[in-house]
């Protein structure tokens, strides 16, 4: 009988005599795989096709290439209400974006698709954006007060800001000529900026010094890695991104990231302590996020962990920035390419703020014009183009057709937006679609850059504020027109981001 060590030195002496035996039971295995995924993804692939008696299949590899947002374009204008998608030799996806589909995908609880956001988990931990089912329900029912009104208010001043330093930074560059600048870094700082001081009452000052803070640094390393995974096949297994250059690096990003924000907490824990110790509560200019979860955890003590708090922690700090980084940017190119839209906003903000040297919860509620240009940018180019569900049980839409359990459906927010079936010539940048008339006649489900139905986006009234303190504020001091050498070209990733960055040309206004 051979022993262990036996069999081990024939299965050597097998391997050194065949050389490319390794080679072949690679292929063997790779050959199974394939053949399995194919099965089961053909199968899933062929109930639609039976159930809906579609011909349209157009096997493309859309969202891991450039130029996506052509091809889907031409998808929705072909095929009305939806198509299958390969997204890879084994992962089918169906697209949607007809109104109809979206409201009834959007009124079910089917969790998220593993595919995408399970890169985020190492990062942002499980908070609101990855958690499903009854401990969602939780920590969403906890976390809603933090954006009530009263809180939101006091984040005004705070904007305002931000913004105004990235101003002074612009004035700076730009002295009294018109020049070119790359604006979406800029813009990130701030959005960041915003983020430390609302989210943790941080003063980093990030968009001033040269050498940003670490945090910040590990922010947009992890951020770079975790989209870099999505495109490449072979690490979106575990074992092999884990031991990869990247995902060494990315785990000292999450540390560093983690470290930070629970050395945060952690102080503002024995501060809080001290303060109820000894009797003298300061009272604080406002109250940031983190007051907020840790009253929340007070409350729930047994059902709100530190994890818990950590989590929801490092959620906001990074849904609120790529997001909003990418809103502004996108209006304020809309506005470079549009003079006429852009003359039209200063001049009503004009006629609010004057010069801008104090900006008001109540004088955002006026800047009607202002934003309705906010919306048709954010319907051109909606930050989060698209989200995704795996089916939990099947679903029928409104026309009779339906999907079998276990599909991944992407919910295209851009395909919607730019549906010629809803939108006249979608690509034309129109602001009065939103007029009150217009918004009326309009199928509800439209119009979805913040989502809709119980998952919707818990920050989309702080994005909002966000998004009129900065165009306004900007607008009062600076013109801007769009640099025709470099126009503006999108890459799909779960936000979207700006290829080649966001060149404008700035004129400082007298
Ligand atoms: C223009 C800016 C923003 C856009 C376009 C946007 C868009 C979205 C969308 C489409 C979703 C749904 C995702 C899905 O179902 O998979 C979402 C969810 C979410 N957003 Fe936003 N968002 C923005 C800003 C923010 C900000 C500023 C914050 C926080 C400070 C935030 C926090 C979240 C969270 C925590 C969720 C998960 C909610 C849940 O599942 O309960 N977002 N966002």
């Amino acid at each position: 009988m051979l022993t262990k060590l036996d069999s081990l030195s024939v299965s050597a002496n097998i391997l050194m005599r065949c050389p490319h035996f390794l080679k072949w039971m690679c292929l063997g295995l790779f050959g199974a795989i394939w053949q399995w995924a194919m099965s089961t993804e053909w199968r899933k692939a062929g109930a639609w096709v039976l159930s809906c008696r579609i011909d349209s299949w157009e096997p493309c590899l859309m969202l891991l290439q450039d130029g996506e947002m052509e091809k889907l374009e031409e998808l929705v204008g072909k095929y009305p209400c939806a198509f299958p998608c390969w997204v890879g030799p084994f992962q089918v996806f169906f697209y949607i974006y007809d109104p109809d589909y979206a409201k009834a995908f959007l009124s079910r609880t089917d969790p998220k698709s593993k595919y995408l956001y399970k890169f985020l988990i190492p990062c942002l931990g499980k908070g609101l954006v990855s958690l499903e089912g009854p401990k969602w329900f939780q920590h969403r029912h906890l976390l809603t007060p933090g954006f009530n009104f009263n809180i939101l208010k006091s984040y005004v001043e705070v904007m305002a800001h931000s913004v105004n330093t990235m101003l002074d930074k612009w004035e700076k560059i730009c002295g009294p000529q018109d020049t070119i600048v790359e604006v979406f870094e800029h813009i990130t700082l701030m959005t960041l900026d915003i983020l430390m001081k609302c989210v943790l009452s941080q003063e980093t000052n990030c968009q001033t010094s040269s050498t940003h803070d670490l945090y910040v640094k590990a922010t947009f390393e992890a951020s770079k890695i975790i989209f870099h995974r999505l495109y490449n096949f072979l690490h979106h297994l575990d074992i092999i991104f884990k031991f990869s250059p990247q995902g060494h690096r990315l785990q000292e990003m999450v540390k560093i990231l983690h470290q930070y924000t629970e050395k945060i907490i952690q102080d503002r824990k024995k501060l809080l302590k001290n303060e109820k110790k000894y009797g003298n509560t300061q009272k604080r200019k406002y109250q940031d996020f983190l007051d907020i979860i840790l009253s929340a955890q007070a409350e729930n003590d047994n059902n709100f962990s530190d994890t818990d708090l950590q989590s929801e922690v490092n959620t906001f700090m990074l849904a609120g920035q790529d997001t909003m980084a990418g809103g502004i940017s996108w209006l304020l190119y809309h506005l470079a390419l549009n003079p006429e839209h852009q003359e039209r906003c200063r001049e009503e903000i004009r006629g609010i703020l004057g010069d801008g040297s104090s900006i008001t919860w109540d004088q955002l509620g006026e800047m009607s014009y202002t934003t309705m240009c906010i919306k048709e940018s954010l319907r051109l180019a909606p930050p989060v183009p698209s989200i995704s569900r795996e089916l939990s049980k099947p679903i029928t839409f409104p026309d009779g057709r339906s999907l079998p359990a276990g599909i991944t459906v992407v919910l295209s927010i851009w395909g919607l937006h730019h549906n010629p079936a809803i939108w006249e010539n979608p690509k034309v940048f129109d602001p009065s679609r939103f007029s009150q008339e217009n918004s009326d006649q309009r199928h509800p489900h439209s119009f979805l850059p913040f989502s809709a139905g119980p998952r919707n986006c818990i920050g989309q009234q702080f994005a909002m504020i966000e998004l009129k303190v900065a165009i306004a504020l900007i607008l009062l001091r600076f013109k801007v027109s769009p640099d025709p050498t470099r126009p503006l070209v999108f890459l799909p990733q779960i936000v979207l981001k700006p290829k080649n960055g966001v060149y404008l040309h700035l004129k400082k206004l007298p």
